[in-house]
């Protein structure tokens, strides 16, 4: 039980330390929270500061969705070998509590970010492999419309598909794929429960676009 607690408290624990909030209040003197679509995510810092705090906001979401998860796992290895759990359930509460601390991060006021790159971490470690298909998903999205949420939605929504498919081509038992299965689909589910907003926006063809083509 208290294996379970401290992986799961380090997460979230982890989790709210929003790079974005951080690289904004101490490079920039400014909360990002104020600006733009009020989130405290790479593509609210790119649209408000510019690339080097989004590259920095960036590198440091997906690095702390990483380390949660290692982390958890190491910490689930000191479960007692007759333990009967799915060896991927520490791996998806580390994850999945990553994504709620970045969102609703305990040091700042339960407000952060949309949970994309610090998920994009955690699959980082889970598994690497879904990423480049993951990645194609958010560009076949984002280039022809310029809008990195709707991008950052179709990724969500075709991660726990992806899973179910990695997971049959591997042979995963059945319990490790449920785990696994059910896990990515909260995580996909909180983040595009995340991008509520921004869906009434594309809905009403007024969402924040980038690039050339279209207006800011
Ligand atoms: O990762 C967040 C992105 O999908 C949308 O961000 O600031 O345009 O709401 P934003």
């Amino acid at each position: 039980f208290f294996i379970v607690l401290a992986a799961a408290a380090q997460a979230y624990l982890l989790g709210s330390v929003d790079t974005g909030i951080l690289v904004s209040k101490y490079l920039y003197h400014d909360d990002v929270r104020n600006h733009g679509s009020g989130a405290a995510g790479m593509t609210n810092m790119l649209r408000t500061f510019g690339k080097k705090a989004a590259a920095l906001t960036a590198a440091g979401d997906v690095l702390k969705g990483v380390a949660a998860v290692c982390i958890g796992r190491w910490l689930f290895g000191f479960l007692p070998a007759d333990a009967a759990v799915s060896p991927y359930l520490g791996v998806y509460l580390t994850a999945i509590l990553a994504v709620v601390g970045h969102t609703k991060p305990i040091y700042f006021g339960f407000k952060g970010g949309k949970g994309v790159l610090v998920a994009g971490g955690a699959i980082l470690a889970i598994q690497p492999i879904l990423l480049p298909v993951l990645t194609i998903v958010f560009l076949l999205c984002l280039v022809p419309t310029g809008m990195v949420s709707l991008g950052s939605i179709a990724m969500a929504a075709s991660y726990p598909v992806l899973t179910l498919i990695y997971g049959l081509l591997k042979g995963f038992a059945a319990d490790d794929l449920i785990v696994c299965v059910v896990g990515a689909a909260i995580m996909g589910g909180m983040v595009i429960w995340m991008h509520r907003a921004n869906i009434q926006r594309i809905r009403e063809g007024k969402e924040y676009r980038f690039g050339s083509k279209h207006k800011q």
